[in-house]
């Protein structure tokens, strides 16, 4: 079992048009056909959207989203239009609500990994290859890899995890011009990001990008660079052959799991609760990353 707790009913706003709920992000289509996404304090794990809400949460993957897209863009445009509130939008939607082009998505959720983790582990360990990609003998969990890769993904419904595929599958699917393209680009954006969190202290262990096309050009859309989608690790506790501690949901994971939480993960019942202590403190690590790689303090 996985999906919502419990689905929120969409927020109507006069003048756009709701399209979506997705497990974080609210979208609507403006009158000027642009796209209107609101980013939640929803929070997933383990396949489930959580009941509980992390305040502020949104505003700083928005925040953040916004921070990294000046940071790449001599590498790749991005979606956004501007930041202002749409008319009549509810005061909550501030800081967490970006006006963009509406893209025609690209079906390839475009992964870069420097180092061994999550799937990727899992299929290495099962044949020394991650995604079609051949490794070599010695990597353990968490290890560097050789040179970062490019380990394309197809997107899963909620609470499915995504597919992962070879580069050559995603070439059968979109073209051969345009998945090399996407591979040129996550793995150039992926670097520079590595480079600059690096410096701050913090391992971005892999990331997840979604593209799309504008006008026949390649755009980059969604959030970037984000705790949701990326592993970040703390640089000075970063020790391969264990799991490392990751800087925003390992504590809601290890409460949901540990007897406290009275909750079996594979039956068929939804998670419950989070105490407030926990919710307090995913908070305080979604602001803490935040100010570790922007170096601002969290207003
Ligand atoms: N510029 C854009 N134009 C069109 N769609 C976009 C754009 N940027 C992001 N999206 C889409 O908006 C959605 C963002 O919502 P969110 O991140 O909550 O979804 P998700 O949980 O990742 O997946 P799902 O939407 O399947 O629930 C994604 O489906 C993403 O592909
Ligand atoms: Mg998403």
């Amino acid at each position: 079992m996985s999906g919502f707790v419990t689905k929120p009913e969409p927020v109507q706003v006069p003048g756009l048009v709701h399209l979506h709920t997705g497990k974080v992000r609210d979208l609507y289509r403006a009158e000027s056909g642009d796209l209107v996404m609101v980013a939640s304090d929803r929070m997933s794990a383990h396949d489930w959207v959580l009941p509980n809400e992390i305040p502020d949460k949104g505003r700083v993957l928005t925040q953040l989203s916004l921070w990294w897209f000046d940071r790449i863009a001599d590498i790749v445009p991005n979606h956004v239009i501007s930041t202002e509130l749409p008319a009549g939008a509810p005061a909550d939607w501030k800081g967490r609500t970006l006006v963009c082009r509406s893209l025609e998505m690209i079906p390839v959720e475009c992964v870069a990994r420097g180092y061994l983790a999550g799937s990727g582990l899992t299929e290495y360990e099962a044949d020394r290859t991650v995604c079609g990609i051949a490794l070599p003998e010695g990597l353990e969990n968490s290890s560097e890899l050789p040179a970062p890769i490019y380990t394309p993904a197809l997107k899963a419904e909620v609470g499915e995890h995504d597919e992962n595929v070879s580069y050559e599958e995603t070439a059968r699917r979109i073209g051969a011009e345009l998945a090399n393209q996407l591979r040129r680009t996550t793995l150039d954006v992926y670097a520079r990001a590595r480079d600059i969190a690096r410096e701050r202290g913090i391992i971005l262990a892999d990331t997840k990008f979604e593209f799309g096309l504008l006008d026949g050009a390649l755009v980059i859309g969604d959030e970037v660079l984000t705790p949701d989608s990326s592993r970040f690790w703390p640089a000075d506790q970063w020790q391969p052959g264990r799991s490392q501690p990751s800087f925003d949901k390992q504590l809601i994971r290890d409460w949901l799991v540990s007897p406290a939480s009275g909750w079996d993960r594979h039956s068929e019942q939804p998670p419950p609760e989070l105490p407030a202590g926990i919710v307090e403190q995913t908070r305080a690590k979604y602001i803490e990353v935040y100010e570790l790689l922007t170096g601002t303090t969290w207003a």
